[in-house]
This record gives C-alpha cells, sequence and structure tokens, in this order.
C-alpha cells in the first residue's frame, strides 16, 4: 500500500514568470528602484542556467556584516545579481555551525564567519527522503537564502523584511523550492519593495525528536531552534542587505506555519513583529511531552539502527508492537514491526546509551533509520514534529493559550476550504478504516465513546463532506472518504485555528485577521476540492496564466482571474508586511479585510469573490475539538497521554 499522507505537505519547485519590474514605474520610489535604476549589469544570462542563478555578471552584489561571533571583524558576504528581474541573490549564506558530530541533537551554535562567504548556490537541503523533490542534502544544512532588490544594502532606505518558515510535514522541505524571484519583482513593481529571507531548519530525527533519550538530553524542538536562531541571525544582520530588523514579519505554511505558530508560545519573543500563518497552528500535529508521545516509535528506531541496548528479538510488546494502533492497523501494516534483523548485533554498541549511539552514527544510517520507522504503517503518523520540552513549549499549546501565555503580536492564520482531502489514503472506504487513519495520527486513541461523539458530529452523507459544497457526489471514492477529509481537516487545521484567533481576541489581542482560501486550483483532480497548500502559488505571485506547475502538485491553465487573486493575496501580505495590516494604508478597491474581532470575522479568497463571512462554520464540531483537550491527538495533555 502505497502511503500519501505526508505527500501534502508540500515540497515545491516554485518557478514561472515573474512580472519585469517596471523601472520607470512612477508609483516605485524605492531605494530598490534607486538602485536599479543605476545598476549597470546587463547580463541576463541568468534565464539560461538551469537551478543556481548564473553569476557570469561581473558586479556580483557584495554585503558586509560585523557579526559579534567575529569580533567585529568585517564579513564580505558576495551574491549573484540577477540582471533581469533587477534582484541581488545571497545563496546559502550560514546562519549556524553545521549541527555534525558532536553537534548534532544539539541547539545551534553561533557561525564563526572567516573573513568572506560566497552565497551564489543553493544550500544543500537538511536530510529527507531521497524520494522527494529535494535536491542536494547533507546533515550540514543550517543556511538562508536572502533576495533583495538590487543594489539594497547597509546604506539604501531600511525594507520590511519576510521571512519564509516551509512545510513539509517537519520531515521534507527545503529553501531552494520556493522561488521568490516573482513575488519580490510584483512587491517592487507596486512600490512594496521588501527583503526576502528563507531558512533550513533540521528535519526529521534530526531536527524533531522524541522519545525517552531524546527528552533526557534535552534534544527536543531543536528544528524550531533553528527558526529562532535564524530569526537572532536576520536581527543581527539584515540591516546590511537593507533590511529593517524592527520590520520583521515571519511567514510559513504547514509545518512552517505551525512551528511559526509555535514562536507565540515565547511571551517575550523579539526578533520578529507579525507573522503569517498559512495553514497551520500550534496543534495541528500531535502535541505532548517529548519524552512518552512516540516512545514506541523512538524504541522502534533504536532496533532498526541497532542501537537498541535490547535485542529484537526479546524486545517487549510496547517497544515492537505500539499498543496504541496495533490491533487497528494489524491487517493493513505492510512491514515487520518484530522480524526484522536489525538488532542482532546491539553487543557492540551496548555501552553507549541509545542516545549517544543515534548520535554516533554515520548521518546517513540515521536517516535509513528514520525512513524505515516511517515506512511502518504504525509511525506514518506525525511521529517527528514538536513537542513539549518543558523549555521553549513548556505546557499544552491548548492550556498556554487559554491562560494567555502568548506574545501579543499581530498574526494572520488562514485555511485553505479543504485542508483534509489530502490526508485521507484512497484506502479508507469505510468508517473502520477512517477510525484506523484516526489511530495513527494518534500517539494514544481517542476513547470510544469519544469517537463515538465525533462520528455523530460528521454525517456520513456525502454532502456534508469534504470537499465541500459538493453535493453527493463522492469522486469514486466511498462516502466515508468525504467524512474522514472533514474530520481531519477540521481537527487537524480549522479548529487550532480558531481557537489561536479566539483566545488571541479574549486576551486582549485585537490584531489579528483570519482568511479561508477557496480558490480551486485549475488542472487538479475535483476530488482534492481546495486542497492543503494549493495557496502558496498565490502567495507566491506564480498562479498566472502560462505557468505550469503541475509536477510540484499544483495546476495549469491557471487564468487572468487566478492572477488577479495572487495579487490580491499578495497585496494583502505586503501590506501586512509594511503595516502590520493587510489593508494597508491606500484607498485601494480591495475588500477591507476586517480585524478578527468578537464578529469572527473571516476573508473568503476567492477570484472574483473577495468577501467577508462570519467564522462560525461547524461550530458544534469545532467545539468538540477545541472543549476535549485531553482527548483528541492534536491538543493531548500530559494527563491525556497516560491513558491507553
Ligand atoms: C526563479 O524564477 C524566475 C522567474 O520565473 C526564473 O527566471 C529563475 O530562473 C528562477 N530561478 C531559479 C533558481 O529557479
Ligand atoms: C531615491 O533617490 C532620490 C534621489 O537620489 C532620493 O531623494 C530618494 O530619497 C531615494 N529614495 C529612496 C527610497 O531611497
Ligand atoms: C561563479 O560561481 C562559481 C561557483 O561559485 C565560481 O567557481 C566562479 O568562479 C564564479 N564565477 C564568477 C565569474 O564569479
Ligand atoms: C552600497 O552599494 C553602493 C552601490 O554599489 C556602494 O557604493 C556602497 O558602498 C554600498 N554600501 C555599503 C555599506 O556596502
Ligand atoms: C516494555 O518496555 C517499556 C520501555 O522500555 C517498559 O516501560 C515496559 O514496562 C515494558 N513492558 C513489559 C511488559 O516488559
Ligand atoms: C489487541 O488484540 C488482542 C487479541 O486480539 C487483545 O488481547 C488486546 O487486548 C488488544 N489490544 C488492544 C489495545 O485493543
Ligand atoms: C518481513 O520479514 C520477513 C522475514 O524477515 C521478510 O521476508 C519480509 O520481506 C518482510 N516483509 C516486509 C514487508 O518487510
Ligand atoms: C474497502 O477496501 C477493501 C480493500 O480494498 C475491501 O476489501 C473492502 O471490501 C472495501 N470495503 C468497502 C466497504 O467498500
Ligand atoms: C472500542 O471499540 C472497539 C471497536 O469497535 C471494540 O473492539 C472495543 O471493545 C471497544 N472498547 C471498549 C472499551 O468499549
Ligand atoms: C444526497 O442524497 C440524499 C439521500 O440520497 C438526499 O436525501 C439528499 O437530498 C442529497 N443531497 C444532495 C445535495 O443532493
Ligand atoms: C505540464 O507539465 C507536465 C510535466 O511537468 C506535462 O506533463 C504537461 O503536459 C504540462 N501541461 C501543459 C498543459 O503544458
Ligand atoms: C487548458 O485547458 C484546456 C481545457 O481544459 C486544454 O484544452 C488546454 O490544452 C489547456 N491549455 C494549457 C496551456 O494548459
Amino acid at each position: 500500500m502505497k502511503w500519501t499522507i505526508l505527500l501534502p505537505l508540500l515540497p515545491l519547485v516554485l518557478s514561472a514568470p515573474a512580472p519585469a519590474p517596471q523601472n520607470n514605474d512612477p508609483a516605485s520610489t524605492s531605494a530598490a528602484q534607486n538602485a536599479t535604476a543605476t545598476a549597470t549589469a546587463t547580463g541576463s544570462s541568468s534565464t539560461s542556467t538551469g537551478s543556481s542563478p548564473s553569476n557570469t555578471t561581473s558586479n556580483n552584489p557584495s554585503v558586509t556584516i560585523y557579526p559579534d561571533t567575529s569580533n567585529g571583524t568585517p564579513i564580505k558576504i558576495t551574491g549573484v545579481n540577477v540582471a533581469e528581474y533587477g534582484q541581488d541573490l545571497y545563496l546559502g549564506v550560514p546562519y549556524a555551525q553545521p549541527p555534525v558530530g558532536d553537534l548534532r541533537f544539539s541547539p545551534p551554535q553561533s557561525y564563526i564567519y572567516n573573513f568572506s562567504v560566497t552565497a551564489q548556490k543553493q544550500p544543500p537541503a537538511c536530510l529527507q527522503s531521497p524520494n522527494g523533490l529535494a535536491g542536494t542534502q547533507s546533515e550540514d544544512c543550517l543556511y538562508l537564502n536572502v533576495y533583495a532588490p538590487q543594489g539594497s544594502n547597509a546604506t539604501s532606505a531600511y525594507l520590511p523584511v519576510m521571512v519564509w518558515i516551509y512545510g513539509g510535514s517537519f520531515t521534507s522541505g527545503s529553501i531552494d523550492l520556493y522561488n521568490a524571484t516573482a513575488l519580490q519583482a510584483y512587491a517592487s513593481k507596486t512600490g512594496k519593495p521588501f527583503i526576502y529571507v528563507a531558512l533550513n531548519y533540521r528535519l526529521g530525527t534530526f531536527g524533531w525528536p522524541s522519545g525517552s533519550g531524546f527528552a533526557e538530553n534535552g534534544a527536543a524542538n531543536l528544528g524550531l531552534k533553528d527558526i529562532r536562531k535564524g530569526l537572532e541571525w536576520v536581527q543581527e544582520n539584515i540591516w546590511a542587505f537593507g533590511g529593517n530588523p524592527d520590520q520583521v514579519t515571519v511567514f510559513g505554511e504547514s509545518a512552517g506555519a505551525i512551528a511559526t505558530s509555535l514562536l507565540y508560545l515565547d511571551e517575550n519573543i523579539n526578533t520578529f513583529k507579525s507573522a503569517i500563518m498559512e495553514s497551520g497552528a500550534q496543534s495541528t500535529t500531535p502535541i505532548g511531552p517529548t519524552g512518552s508521545t512516540w516512545e514506541d516509535a523512538y524504541q522502534y528506531l533504536l532496533q532498526v539502527t541497532n542501537c537498541s541496548s535490547t535485542p529484537a528479538s526479546s524486545a517487549n510488546a510496547t517497544a515492537a508492537t505500539p499498543s496504541s494502533a496495533a490491533n487497528t492497523t494489524a491487517t493493513t501494516s505492510s512491514t515487520n514491526a518484530t522480524s526484522t534483523g536489525y538488532a542482532t548485533s546491539s553487543d557492540s554498541t551496548s555501552k553507549l546509551t541509545g542516545f549517544e549511539c543515534l548520535k554516533a552514527l554515520p548521518a546517513d544510517a540515521l536517516l535509513k533509520g528514520q525512513l524505515t520507522v516511517k515506512s511502518n504503517l504504525l509511525f506514518a503518523g506525525f511521529i517527528y514534529g514538536p513537542s513539549i520540552d518543558g523549555d521553549l513549549i513548556p505546557d499544552s499549546p491548548h492550556t498556554l493559550l487559554s491562560q494567555g501565555r502568548f506574545a501579543k503580536k499581530p498574526f494572520i492564520s488562514g485555511n485553505n476550504k479543504d485542508e483534509g482531502t489530502s490526508f485521507v489514503p484512497s484506502f479508507v472506504n469505510s468508517t473502520q478504516t477512517g477510525m484506523q487513519l484516526l489511530a495513527i495520527f494518534s500517539p494514544v486513541d481517542p476513547d470510544n465513546s469519544t469517537v463515538a461523539q465525533l462520528y455523530s458530529l460528521y454525517s456520513p452523507e456525502p454532502s456534508a463532506g469534504s470537499p465541500f459544497d459538493t453535493g453527493n457526489q463522492t469522486f469514486g471514492f466511498s462516502p466515508a472518504h468525504k467524512q474522514i477529509a472533514a474530520i481531519l481537516g477540521d481537527a487537524q487545521f480549522q479548529a487550532p485555528r480558531r481557537y489561536f484567533l479566539e483566545q488571541a481576541n479574549s486576551h486582549g489581542l485585537d490584531q489579528t485577521w483570519s482568511y479561508q482560501f477557496e480558490q480551486y486550483t485549475p488542472g487538479q483532480p475535483a476530488a482534492r476540492g481546495v486542497y492543503h497548500a494549493s495557496e502558496i502559488p498565490y502567495v507566491y505571485g506564480l498562479s498566472v496564466p502560462g505557468a505550469n506547475l503541475t509536477s510540484i502538485g499544483f495546476g495549469n491553465n491557471y487564468t487572468v482571474g487566478d492572477q488577479q487573486l495572487s495579487y490580491q493575496m499578495v497585496d494583502y501580505w505586503l501590506n501586512f508586511a509594511y503595516y502590520s495590516n493587510p489593508n494597508g494604508q491606500s484607498n485601494s478597491n480591495a475588500t477591507v479585510w476586517p480585524t478578527y474581532s468578537n464578529d469572527k470575522n473571516i476573508l473568503r479568497l476567492k477570484s472574483d469573490n473577495i468577501t467577508v463571512f462570519t467564522d462560525n462554520y461547524r461550530q458544534a464540531q469545532m467545539d468538540f475539538f477545541n472543549g476535549n483537550p485531553t482527548e483528541f491527538n492534536y491538543k493531548r495533555s500530559i494527563a491525556g497521554v497516560q491513558r491507553g
């Protein structure tokens, strides 16, 4: 059985025609334009290269930083100019020491620079499955990219900064997959130039491990620490690129939005002013204590890497067949949890603790172990991800939010209409298989009465399922497919989003906005509805006529309407970066996007229909999720984890 649940969280290679900046546009009176006008570069051979912009122009841009870690020594960073679009790209700037060797499983350390950095090609992605879209990978991956309007540097006007945090289920994704050229060209053209930053963070076991060994060694939420470190780097250095450190907006999608929402749990965080979260909130993935939530998966990882002190043959049932899901998934599991031959030589590593053994493994062996664990159906859910570590995440996010313990910074949090569809494999054809899927997503199953209540709230009637508003159409699947898609979409995305907004507003944070993206992607099956991640090309200004993004899971045949919607969304996003208000300051024709407030305003984003409505759909269902924080995986409390 081919598992597709993790595909949706979306790596993608974004590249489509960018609007050429119009240097004589009177609306564009920015530093960027000034610099563009004075630039002399004419080389446009950049179009001929593959994944790396050409550096054959003679005027490679450079900026100079003076990081603390170089004791005031100037460090020159040389990038590459893309004259065609009036941009300077600094690709692969290190922001932390390579997390390799003794630094594996350690928080990111400040990078020690040595005079200069050549930042002219895409850095490697963090280690992940080789079957995805990421290109070169390495454990040495803590780099960031900066896209600046051409000529932007420390002597320019300081521009707002937008820092992108990619999605990918905490197990995939990389910055080279996101091409911000079109976005930046549009921004400059419309008089809102900005500095774009995207940073890599560690993935999978390397970045988001759970289990007793990691808890004992304080090695949780490393990817989140990477993101925080990258934001600190931006604070210290972005001025040199012409960026304003007081004007940083973080934006991210899926896992990137979840991570961004978790930054809010540090009440004193001061590395950004506002954030945009596209399809992700604090409890979107299961979040329980580091040491216990996925202990069974940790024990299994130790076994398959020969790092277990217990030979596989005598491993007990807890380790070998996780109790929570074993019975419900036995019939569909295609892998052997117990009969593999991995742990036959445990003697050779018995002097090390499991954690030390994992830390000493060759990186590819650890990755292989991770992929083996993930390929077991029992662990196909979100076994790598944020956890309650008593430090960055001191308690259940549900509890912290209810107590008002979060940063009071403006944010936009939105969802797509059919978040759940991409997560339901085709084998789900009955209530029973739907429940199996829920069990796979849960570290501990909800109890039977909870499940029964849940099913009573989600009608099996196809017209009630997701993709929503498609009547009794079932697209060749069973009705149970639409039913579980509705449940998953609400449980993981809609309910946590609504909860964050409600808690923000009841604790005095009134600068919040919400959207529902409702635009169908042309060229994608109707069964997907308005699926998870489908808004990304719109946010990057790429859903334009002529673009063909099908190879990365998006559309082709985008229409003028798609393009207009895209540019309207980009306007809202840029306004938010500029003014912490998506409406900006001008009297444009755009629909005014009201704050969420007690009216629960939410903006429908659909071409020809950008309208405000009330965020009270499926209210009883959302209340059920948000009112039962100890029952559902995504908000499982410490007490809840004990059960089962
Ligand atoms: C980024 O997109 C632009 C505009 O579509 C394209 O010219 C350029 O080659 C792309 N860059 C990369 C690295 O793919
Ligand atoms: C652009 O250049 C003009 C003339 O040199 C200057 O007056 C103006 O302030 C500059 N604009 C920005 C945004 O730097
Ligand atoms: C272009 O970049 C490559 C790789 O970074 C480097 O070897 C080469 O010298 C550069 N060429 C120029 C003209 O800067
Ligand atoms: C900024 O760029 C301009 C034009 O290339 C250059 O003259 C100036 O020295 C640069 N400033 C800094 C601080 O690097
Ligand atoms: C199985 O192993 C786990 C973790 O090592 C331990 O907590 C549990 O008590 C063991 N169960 C049995 C039945 O031995
Ligand atoms: C799993 O099934 C076995 C026998 O089929 C039963 O004894 C055990 O209680 C079941 N475990 C769970 C967690 O339901
Ligand atoms: C299960 O283990 C047996 C014996 O080691 C092996 O032959 C078989 O290929 C394994 N099945 C899977 C799906 O890995
Ligand atoms: C669901 O699919 C399984 C495997 O393809 C099949 O055996 C079963 O009969 C199906 N159940 C329903 C209710 O269609
Ligand atoms: C929960 O439901 C399952 C499947 O319907 C059933 O086998 C099990 O006995 C139930 N457990 C309890 C405690 O009722
Ligand atoms: C869907 O089918 C049911 C039962 O066949 C019917 O009562 C209902 O009106 C249908 N709904 C729509 C929207 O067609
Ligand atoms: C879009 O690209 C895919 C391959 O990436 C190709 O198979 C398909 O034919 C293209 N579609 C159009 C309409 O160009
Ligand atoms: C656009 O879609 C139409 C019909 O769906 C198709 O015939 C046409 O080939 C598509 N064109 C492109 C460029 O994708």
